[in-house]
């Protein structure tokens, strides 16, 4: 029977200095040791919004990622954090928690780039956090952030031909959860309510027409909706108060809006139910050119065991 792998806490699986990023080995040595087929949730979204807290929950834990927090964020980049799958025997559950995401009007944004690419070419469910609404802003930056995704996994394997190989690469992008924070509307339409999955189907809706406002509107959708034909949404509720949000890990949970308890136990009991094991189609050449974030993702993929 293979060993069942059991960490106390995250630990970095890539830091991201400033100027490059870097694999640290003590995380892939626990990554090639899972024999079990992997389960990998990761997720991606701004500054303080509350990412870290989804991942404990997912690690059925109080504390473990902080990333934000002032303890850990000497180290960017993307923490793991491996152990057995709750509800799937002999499946192990690798979560990936990130760095927040800077605003894209603000400079040099490539490390951005690298981890959104990487939490979404390493995971089976990609978790896209935000607050508010579904605005055009997180769309933009979703749009922008994916298609450099399509650009970095084409660049990492030059052997395929280009012909379709975006249609390839859909095989293997992960189930899309777009999760909504402090979200505050009444899901409604013309009156009648509509489910947090029907908002985000209403919100990626293409408009017809062939003019040129109507072509701007309709990319950043046909993107998303083109790479994540699997999508989910969830919403939450405010959690308590204003100040609470960003250090959600250090607050007792009946100090919690009851709502945003609930509506949390079902995301991690969708999460759990339904986030299948990662798999890839086709493969992924590993001899790509030897720029070091393409070979750090080659390899990471290989070691996951494509
Ligand atoms: C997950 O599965 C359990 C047990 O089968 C079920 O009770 C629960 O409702 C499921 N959760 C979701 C969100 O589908």
């Amino acid at each position: 029977m293979a060993s069942e792998i059991h960490m106390k806490g995250p630990v970095c699986l890539i830091k991201n200095s400033g100027e490059q990023l870097e694999v640290y080995q003590e995380a892939l040595e626990i990554l090639s040791a899972i024999q079990n087929p992997v389960v990998v949730v990761a997720i991606v979204g701004f500054y303080h919004t509350g990412k870290s807290y989804l991942m404990n929950k997912l690690a059925g834990k109080q504390k473990g990622f902080s990333l934000g927090s002032t303890v850990q964020s000497h180290t960017k980049g993307i923490w793991m954090w491996c152990m057995p799958h709750p509800q799937k025997p002999e499946h192990t559950l690798v979560l990936l928690d990130t760095e927040g995401l800077k605003d894209m009007q603000k400079g040099d944004n490539q490390n951005d780039c690298w981890i959104f690419a990487l939490a979404v070419l390493l995971s089976s469910t990609f978790i896209y956090n935000s607050i508010g609404t579904i605005n055009q802003q997180a769309m933009d930056q979703l749009h922008y952030l994916t298609e450099q995704t399509d650009l970095i996994k084409s660049k990492s394997s030059p052997d395929q031909s280009d012909v379709d190989n975006s249609a390839n690469f859909v095989d293997f992008f992960p189930v899309f959860v777009w999760t909504l924070r402090d979200f505050s509307l009444d899901l409604e339409i013309n009156g009648i309510s509509i489910t947090p999955d029907e908002y985000l189907e209403t919100s990626l809706a293409l408009r017809k027409g062939t003019d040129e406002n109507t072509k701007k509107f309709n990319m950043p959708r046909l993107c998303i909706r083109k790479f994540f034909p699997k999508r989910k949404c969830f919403i939450f509720d405010r959690p308590g108060n204003r100040r609470q949000l960003s250090k959600l890990e250090s607050i007792q949970e009946d100090q919690l809006n009851k709502e945003f308890l609930e509506q949390v136990a079902e995301f991690t009991s969708y999460i759990f139910n339904y986030s299948g094991v990662k798999t890839l189609s086709g493969g992924i050449t590993v001899n790509g050119p030897r720029k070091s974030s393409l070979y750090l993702l080659s390899s990471l993929l290989l070691i996951v065991g494509y």
